[in-house]
């Protein structure tokens, strides 16, 4: 019996987890004879007495196709918590790990980054819905939420064309629209509004007039969560939406409700009847497509295969169609944002 891994995820839960941890420990036990425990509810798992199991291959077994994460999450910064970094390098010792493999978004392999640096052996694995993590073209998770959130777009133009309303679809994506950009293209929306570029809802609203003057008298409108919107209360500087001030242990805030407000000022604007709708959770939830269980599947694999190698401080990346690894520190210091080429696409078919 060769070396001991742990393994964790972090942060927001995401389709695709279940077949990165299926691949770790398949990896793992068949091809090196290493051993695998699971650190359970991300780094809090880490910190905290009893939070690991074994997993062995009756505990994958028949997981691939399952949502969540059978190691369960948490939102837990160590570098937050009283003798956080201290407890987690302790426990990693006491149960004999020779390295963790940390899946998760920006904040999780921030922890990860920044533990490396105290000369924690680990490996990252970059898992986001948002799909907002620097150096990989794609993080699993992302393919799901997209076609859960076409699915209702779909949905949402039938009845606004037989309402003839305007109906605005809010999806996540705090600081990025990619979910909003390609969900809302491939959905056919008629205006997209993402963190990264500000729209003027003056303009919106009379292209939203123009289409309906023409006979297209309904109007589907998708918008990030982290989009921000000027509204004239607010003397035309712009608003982020927020469901409430508090922050979790990374400082950000809960976002959710743009959409209330945007669907509350077209109708105001424009004289239509708008309704709106809200995404939320069910985007994160379910089963996963092919994609993201074939991309978590290629990432559990590859980050076994840089533990084997001892190759530490890196993260697991897609490029092309090759599964490359980058550092973890150049991973985690910028946000991966919709790039203008791809913008330009989706603004053809606005209006
Ligand atoms: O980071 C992914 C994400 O889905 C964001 O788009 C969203 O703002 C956030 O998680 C919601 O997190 P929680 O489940 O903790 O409310």
């Amino acid at each position: 019996m060769g070396k001991k891994i742990g393994i964790l995820t972090g942060g927001g839960d995401c389709p695709g987890l279940n077949a990165v941890i299926r691949a770790v420990v398949r990896k793992s036990i068949i091809i090196y004879d290493y051993q695998v425990v699971g650190i359970l509810k991300g780094w809090r798992g880490l910190m905290e007495y009893g939070l690991t199991e074994e997993l062995n291959l009756d505990k994958i077994s028949g997981i691939i196709h399952r949502g969540g994460t059978i190691i369960k999450t948490s939102r837990t910064n160590p570098f937050k918590e009283k003798d956080g970094v201290k407890r987690i390098i302790e426990k990693k010792k006491a149960l004999g790990l020779s390295a963790i493999i940390a899946v998760g978004g920006e904040d999780t392999l921030g922890v990860a980054a920044k533990l490396f640096e105290e000369g924690v052996e680990i490996v990252g694995v970059p898992k986001t819905i948002d799909n907002d993590i620097w150096g990989t073209d794609y993080t699993f998770g992302f393919d799901t939420a997209v076609n859960i959130a076409m699915d209702a777009i779909d949905r949402v133009h039938t009845t606004a064309e037989s309402h003839n309303r305007v109906m605005v679809v809010e999806v996540m994506g705090r600081h990025t629209g990619w979910i909003a950009i390609e969900a809302g293209v491939a959905g056919g929306a008629d205006f997209i509004l993402i963190p990264e570029k500000s729209m003027d809802l003056d303009k919106i609203c009379d292209a939203i007039c123009k289409r309906h003057q023409r006979g297209r008298d309904f109007s589907v409108v998708v918008v990030a969560e982290g989009a921000k919107v000027a509204i004239q209360e607010k003397k035309e500087e712009e608003v982020f939406v927020v469901q409430d001030d508090k922050e979790d242990a990374f400082g950000h805030v809960r976002l959710g409700g743009i959409g209330k407000l945007l669907a509350s000022e077209i109708e105001k604007r424009t004289g239509f009847e708008t309704r709106f709708v809200i995404l939320g959770h069910i985007q994160r939830g379910g089963s996963p497509t092919a994609f993201d269980r074939m991309l978590g599947t290629r990432f559990g694999v590859a980050a076994v295969d840089l533990v084997h190698k001892g190759e530490f401080g890196k993260m697991v990346s897609l490029r092309g169609n090759k599964i490359v690894a980058i550092d973890l520190k150049e991973a985690t210091s910028k946000t991966k944002r919709i790039d203008d080429q791809l913008y330009e696409i989706a603004e053809v078919f606005f209006g």
